[in-house]
């Protein structure tokens, strides 16, 4: 075989070689096997000097073209490697499915009770706030709970040191309200109470109030019952129907609970409601004009009502939860339903 027949074939092995997907490892092997000092055409090109005349010349072109094109294209297969190597490193593959941000949502008991305040609010009630450690006078005395009266046994309560106790119903906000206005006074006191009961579905040892106000010349029971059946439309649905009950609590005179028609069947009956059709909804009444003399009213001239009502059990029914211990245990998987 002719030196020139064994160039043209270095240049086939060469373009085998080339056409296969190459490593930068695999890129150097080439390199040495084809241009390096032990390599067959640099063999032939340093040989070229010693060949018959007539063979010098062709033989020296085409090796020295062979040798610039192996050069050329091994230099152009190494910046392609490169090349390939930063797009894998930088690209940014826009049809990779993105990360979704989870971003948390309030707390139930916070939405339910932001949704009571704002009822309030577009009513025109204030939001007003009061300890949660309180002394006898504010939770019991100034309400008309007097020590040692059969009453108290309803708000059994923590004590704490000395003369406090951790407060047993957001009432005590009222007396401090009234003690630094005067009327007109219309205002709702949202916040947590605590009561020493067994934990158990439906009872905890801290749950939540919304306590309301209102004090003025001429408030009138009917006024109570315009308001609470206005809020009940608002939060339970406008279909819902409100109705009054005798009652009796120490700080007002004459007292009620609230109840609306059952949210679950509509007021048919269910396990829910008992049967009843109607679920108790809040404690209200006018006023006791004891509870003026405590904080310096006149009770000849100024009349109210007040109400409290538990958000735990509001947040109970809305959402159907049967166990008040789920507010409590923050699982997400509980928390995450109420986005
Ligand atoms: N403090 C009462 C309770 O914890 C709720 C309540 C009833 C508040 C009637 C009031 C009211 O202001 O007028 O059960």
């Amino acid at each position: 075989m002719s030196v020139l027949d064994r160039i043209k074939e270095i240049d086939k092995e060469f373009e085998a070689e080339a056409g296969k997907d190459i490593t930068a490892a695999g890129l150097d092997g080439m390199r040495v096997k084809f241009l390096g000092r032990k390599a067959e055409l640099t063999g032939i090109l340093r040989s070229v000097a010693s060949l018959p005349a007539d063979q010098k010349k062709d033989t020296g072109k085409a090796a020295n073209m062979l040798q610039r094109k192996i050069s050329e294209r091994l230099e152009e297969m190494g910046k392609r490697l490169a090349e390939e190597k930063r797009r894998d490193r930088d690209e940014i593959d826009v049809t990779m499915p993105g990360i979704a941000a989870s971003p948390g949502v309030p707390h139930p008991l916070t939405q339910v009770m932001d949704r009571i305040n704002d009822i309030f609010v577009s009513m025109g009630f204030i939001i007003a706030d009061g300890p949660e450690i309180e002394t006898e006078f504010y939770n019991f005395e100034a309400l008309n709970i007097p020590l040692d009266h059969p009453s108290r046994d309803a708000f059994d309560t923590f004590y704490i040191e000395g003369e406090h106790l951790l407060r047993s119903h957001t009432s005590n906000v009222q007396i401090h309200l009234m003690q630094n206005t005067r009327p007109p006074i219309q205002a709702i006191m949202p916040g947590r109470v605590y009561r020493p009961d067994a934990v158990d579905a439906s009872h905890s040892f801290m749950f939540h109030q919304v306590e309301g106000l209102m004090v003025d010349k001429g408030i009138r029971f009917s006024d109570l019952k315009g308001t609470l059946s206005g809020f009940c439309g608002a939060m339970f649905g406008k279909d819902t129907k409100t109705r009054v009950r005798p009652h009796f609590f120490p700080f007002t005179e004459p007292s009620a609970e609230v109840d609306i028609s059952c949210i679950i069947c509509g007021g048919k009956g269910c396990r829910v409601c008992k049967s009843s059709g109607w679920l108790e909804i809040m404690g209200a009444g006018m006023v006791d004009p004891l509870v003026f003399e405590k904080v310096g009213y006149d009770a000849e001239k100024y009349t109210g009502f007040a109400f409290g009502m538990g958000v735990e059990r509001i947040a109970m029914l809305l959402y159907g939860i049967e166990d008040i211990r789920f507010f409590y245990e923050n699982d997400i998987r509980f928390l995450g339903q109420f986005k």
